[in-house]
């Protein structure tokens, strides 16, 4: 079975989110699922919790076909080659002439910069006028107005790379509207063209908040005349990318089973649950995995003493260097709350700034690293300068020193309004720092409420998107971190034994997914 991804991130060629770390473990991990591997277990089938297929409600089983549809390695991987991204001395390089409506001569060639690398196949387009700027998705300005035809360009390049290419696709995988177009190309502009028309699509939505919509104006740069008839019914002012996808793939995930069964509902559906609704078993979540062996305590560089389950020294040691680094007393044993991310309202920075004056009274000292729009942060700000001594914020993108804060602070924080999966409390789990959440999608499912279960429990949950709702939930924590002893060290334990990697299921998930997807396609 031969797979396909479309994306518009992959790490480490390009990344804003967490989109782009998942398309990278995701195309490893399924590729790296050897024939051999899969002998012993073949058809066997188990359930796996993490995954859920709402519209009925039932737990789909892994196993459900046969050898014959193990997924090929290794898989490829579509993306578009922005400024400054470098490929490799051993990529080659060819041209390619793509349909594009926008052209005069109706056609625009683009370069195919290939290599393998990480266990995938790498596809980069590269086209300059549409992929060489400041931004991805745009600038200081908004989203860029002919983001239509950019990333119709990508799926029309990608579309016909593989024809080139002369085998059939069993799956094409597309990941958030920037791959939607392809979907939309297979039903209106590639339906004679077997290779591409009998592939079936597997629609991954990471963040529903982002969908694609464009006027009909912009749709003219996306899709010929023709094509968009089909697409289009004409009253309609417009095209919803997500939406396209959502009605025209076999299968449909997001990346929690529980913001699966939110964005079912009109609080979080963003306008798209009849839409998801509609299509019920064939719309379900699929949790993301971790990759362990990027983050795990013991062999991470960036930190200056390593640690395990089996010994927890270097944590200590984590611990004193990062407050040394952000200038807080190093001696004062005080509760140290993290927070790490985007400074995008979903996540509640804002949550956290009206909770920090509360809780630096309460004896909590904060540590906050963030990148984005910082008038989010103002208010933390204030508090930082009055506190220094207890409120530090790095406005930075800072690879390493988000490493050191996952190590050394004693609680992480993620107040999100609403979440897809999220991947900061995972990482925190497996650097022994328990979890203050809001339950919601992703995080509800990876993090147990230690008052609930006391015996499983990783972490502290809150209900309600408010300030007070996560001072509370903040105390409660800080007072179990001052309890500390054996309770505190189980629940560390708990959170550092937890297997996130994508080989102990998530990959498993995908690939019966593809099966599926793909007989969906069969039988149609
Ligand atoms: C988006 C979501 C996040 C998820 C990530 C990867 O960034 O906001 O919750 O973890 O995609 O799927």
């Amino acid at each position: 079975m031969r797979v396909v991804c479309i994306s518009a991130e992959c790490e480490p060629w390009a990344k804003t989110g967490g989109l782009g770390d998942v398309v990278d473990a995701l195309a490893r991990a399924v590729g790296a699922r050897r024939r051999a591997d899969r002998e012993g277990d073949a058809g066997t089938p188990h359930v796996v919790q993490s995954q859920v297929w709402v519209g009925t409600g039932a737990i789909m089983g892994v196993g459900d076909g046969g050898l014959a549809d193990e997924v090929e390695g290794p898989v490829d991987v579509f993306l578009p080659k922005y400024r400054g991204m470098d490929a490799p001395a051993d990529a080659t390089s060819r041209s390619l002439l793509v349909p594009d409506p926008l052209a005069e001569s109706g056609v625009t060639e683009v370069t195919l910069v290939e290599f393998e690398a990480r266990g995938y196949r790498v596809r980069l387009v590269d086209h300059p006028p549409a992929f060489d700027r400041d931004g991805y998705y745009g600038d200081e300005n908004g989203d860029y107005p002919d983001n239509g035809w950019r990333f119709g360009l990508l799926c029309r390049a990608a579309l016909e790379a593989l024809m080139a290419d002369g085998r059939p696709v069993d799956v094409l995988h597309l990941h958030d509207w920037q791959a939607m177009p392809a979907v939309l190309l297979r039903d209106c502009a590639y339906e004679a063209y077997p290779l591409i028309s009998r592939a079936a699509v597997m629609v991954t939505i990471h963040n529903l908040a982002y969908q694609g919509w464009l006027t009909r104006d912009q749709a003219a740069g996306l899709a010929f005349p023709d094509e968009l008839k089909q697409a289009m019914k004409p009253r309609d002012d417009g095209i919803l990318l997500l939406r396209e996808g959502i009605d025209r793939a076999e299968l449909v995930n997001t990346v929690s089973p529980g913001y699966a069964q939110e964005a079912l509902t009109p609080a979080f559906g963003m306008g798209l649950d009849p839409a998801l609704a509609g299509i019920g078993h064939r719309f379900g979540g699929i949790l993301n995995g971790l990759d362990m062996t990027v983050w795990d305590p013991a062999t991470d560089a960036d930190l200056p003493a390593n640690y395990s389950r089996s010994d927890m020294t270097g944590k200590v040691v984590c611990r004193l260097a990062l407050l040394t680094e952000l200038g807080f007393d190093p001696n004062d044993t005080g509760p140290v709350l993290s927070m790490i991310g985007r400074l995008d309202p979903q996540k509640g920075f804002d949550l956290l700034a009206g909770a920090a004056p509360e809780l630096v009274a309460a004896g909590a000292r904060i540590v906050v690293l963030g990148t984005g729009d910082p008038k989010r942060i103002a208010g933390m700000r204030a508090i930082a300068t009055q506190h220094p001594e207890s409120v530090a914020i790095v406005d930075a993108f800072d690879r390493a020193l988000a490493r050191r804060i996952y190590a050394g602070a004693d609680l992480y924080l993620m107040p999100s309004r609403f979440e897809p999966c999220g991947q900061g409390q995972m990482i925190a789990l497996r650097y022994g720092t328990p979890a203050v959440v809001r339950r919601t999608g992703g995080l509800a499912d990876t993090v147990i409420d230690v008052r609930e279960w006391p015996d499983e429990g990783t972490g502290f949950l809150f209900d309600t998107s408010s300030p007070k709702s996560l001072a509370n939930a903040c105390r409660r924590a800080m007072e179990h971190y001052r309890r500390g002893g054996e309770e505190w060290a189980a629940m560390q334990d708990r959170g550092m034994a937890i297997d996130w990697s994508w080989e102990a299921g998530p990959a498993e998930q995908y690939a019966a997914s593809y099966r599926r997807a793909a007989s969906l396609r069969r039988d149609s």
